[in-house]
């Protein structure tokens, strides 16, 4: 086992899986955020987000003494040989590109407090060009003598499976210039390799687009078949007959083809738009125009929900409108940039009662958006409902029977905003279905 120690720089979802992932391999790893009230709760082994698998890993590594936490670039300078940059970029307020505030003051904190030859791994989602300019920033900041070496190494977790994601990668990509951080990374990444895990090394440029090129990619994906859904849901056809066909062709593949309410969270809308403004930026202004397609057709989805609501429930003011599912998607406690919680409160502002449970992420939605009624569990939500909403597949709603719910609401009305009921079912119940994709 490598004696090197990892630092790792920013405890969100990345980071707090990275630090906790690479503790299990064996590391001594500090995990260093900005956010005191955060280094507490992980100190204390407690994880302040839902992830799948991760609060067992966390408390094992600080009980072991393996994975520490502070808010001390100091601390983290004089101990670590590696430090992972794994800050947020966010959208920037009222405009499309990448806030790099965080990622700019984590490279410039750690190079200030490194006291020996060190090596930054960003592993952040930045706009192209950013490691070249971070490479130069972290080293005008290091002290007399101190050799900075510095690699882009993106990330491709997804939330809900961020541990499977972290410790069984389907590959591995490193942009640097530098041999012997290859030779680092090499061994961090150890385990994986052993497993045959592709292993990337490429310039800083490359590494840095794989990762917005694979989110891109993705949301495509999503966004061709939903753009489809309109049409199947004008002419008639089954959207999901028509994903499972074309997705039995290998050069498709049927994932990421499930039509819906559409992609939120905190990667991918922004990731395209990030993309957008950095490539007219230097000058390619109609390069990436699509996305902008991309972006829309996935926002008209949203829109195409509150319609289907207004056909069910022609005068919706005072209507019970019961919204199952508030996360971005499930296993997940995240409602960044949710499509089931923009719906929710779009119908809330027109009038709706709106009734609203999700199993993990009711308290991070009542702070976005808390004057709707948020229920302990879906009966309670279903209670007297005119219309009733699936807007996030969790488990717990792909299986709801039509006959139990059938009792509690006041219409037997619903909305499959994700494709995932057996309609059949439901409309030999007595229910009205609508689907997206499908026409009525
Ligand atoms: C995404 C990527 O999948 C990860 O590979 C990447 O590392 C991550 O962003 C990131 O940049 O950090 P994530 O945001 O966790 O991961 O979520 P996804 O599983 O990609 O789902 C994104 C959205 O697309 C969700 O709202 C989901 O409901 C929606 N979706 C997904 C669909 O509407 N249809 C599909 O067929 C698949």
């Amino acid at each position: 086992m490598s004696s090197m120690k990892l630092s790792v720089i920013g405890t969100g979802y990345l980071g707090a899986t990275h630090a906790a992932s690479m503790a299990e391999l064996g590391f001594e790893v500090l995990g260093v955020d900005v956010d005191k009230v955060k280094v507490d709760s992980l100190s204390r082994g407690q994880l302040p987000f839902h992830e799948p698998g991760l609060p067992e890993l966390l408390k094992k590594h600080v009980d072991s003494g393996r994975l520490r936490f502070t808010t001390s670039f100091d601390e983290a300078g004089s101990f670590a040989d590696i430090h992972f940059i794994a800050v947020g970029t966010p959208q920037r307020a009222g405009e499309h590109g990448a806030d790099m505030t965080y990622v700019d003051a984590s490279v410039a904190g750690i190079a200030r407090a490194a006291t020996r030859d060190t090596l930054i791994v960003g592993k952040s989602t930045v706009p192209v060009g950013s490691a070249r300019r971070l490479k130069d920033l972290a080293r005008d900041g290091a002290g007399v003598g101190i050799e900075i070496d510095l690699a882009w190494n993106p990330e491709f977790l997804r939330e809900g499976f961020a541990v499977e994601d972290t410790l069984r990668p389907d590959r591995l990509v490193v942009g640097t210039d530098s041999d012997s951080a290859v030779a680092k990374l090499r061994e961090v990444y150890a385990y994986a390799l052993g497993r045959d895990t592709p292993f990337i090394s490429t310039d800083y440029e490359t590494a840095e687009l794989v990762k917005v090129a694979a989110n891109a990619f993705l949301a495509t994906k999503i966004s061709f078949i939903n753009a489809f859904a309109e049409v199947t849901e004008t002419v008639g056809g089954d959207i999901r007959v028509l994903a499972d066909a074309i997705g039995l062709d290998k050069r498709i593949g049927r994932r990421f083809l499930n039509a819906g309410v559409g992609f939120g969270g905190g990667c991918l809308p922004k990731d395209i738009r990030a993309l957008q403004a950095r490539v007219s930026e230097i000058g390619l202004d109609s390069t990436m125009r699509f996305l902008n397609e991309v972006d829309e057709v996935n926002l008209r989805r949203r829109d195409r929900v509150v319609h289907i609501v207004h056909e069910l429930c022609p005068e919706l003011d005072g209507k019970s409108v019961a919204v199952l599912g508030t996360a971005f998607k499930p296993n997940s406690d995240d409602v960044r940039d949710s499509p089931a919680l923009d719906v929710a409160g779009r119908l809330f502002n027109e009038g709706a009662e709106v009734r609203v449970y999700d199993p993990q992420a009711n308290s991070n939605a009542a702070k976005r958006f808390p004057r709707l009624n948020y229920c302990q569990s879906l009966e309670e939500a279903v209670e007297g409902a005119d219309v009733i909403l699936l807007l996030t597949e969790w488990d717990e709603f792909v299986q709801m029977r039509p006959e139990t719910l059938a009792p509690l609401v006041a219409h037997r009305q619903i909305v499959d905003g994700r494709n995932v009921l057996r309609t059949e079912q439901w409309e030999a119940a007595g229910w009205i279905v609508r689907a997206l994709g499908r026409r009525a």
